[in-house]
């Protein structure tokens, strides 16, 4: 009797450790598969406006994330977070066609942010910016 319930702890114990273990693997597995969000932690990015090329785009890091700096073929300044709104994938500028294309499902993106094909529910979202003396603050 003694024996059995000394098995059964020691089986307790070895399933409690096996699960732990497989958590501790999974988790940064799932965490890299999971959407990010832009609002985790705070703080600003600067840069010079000249980063951004004409008609194209300087990614840069955002908040524990991937944010993104357009300068579309009328000159104007956009900011978005360039995590698609899928499933997270990193979007990329397409400097020829003058969209956002994520590499993951084909979703695009027009320069605004709005969904134009593909599976995203929703548009890029917008970052706050400002652009003072030759320099870009985001955030
Ligand atoms: S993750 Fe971007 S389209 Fe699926």
């Amino acid at each position: 009797m003694q024996s059995s319930s000394r098995r059964t702890f020691l089986g307790i114990c070895l399933g409690g450790l096996a699960a732990a273990g497989a958590a501790t693997a999974t988790w940064p597995v799932i965490r890299y598969l999971s959407p990010r969000s832009v609002e985790e932690t705070g703080g600003k990015v600067s840069f010079p406006e000249s980063d951004v090329p004409a008609d194209g785009a300087k990614f840069f890091d955002f908040r524990g994330t991937t944010g993104v700096v357009v300068r579309t073929k009328s000159g104007q300044l956009v900011a978005f977070s360039a995590i698609c709104t899928h499933l997270g994938c990193i979007v990329q500028w397409e400097k020829d066609k003058q969209d956002f294309l994520c590499p993951c499902h084909a979703g695009r993106y027009s320069p605004d942010g709005a969904v134009i094909a593909g599976p995203p529910p929703k548009p890029l979202p917008r970052l706050p910016f400002s652009v003072t003396n030759g320099l870009i603050t985001v955030g």
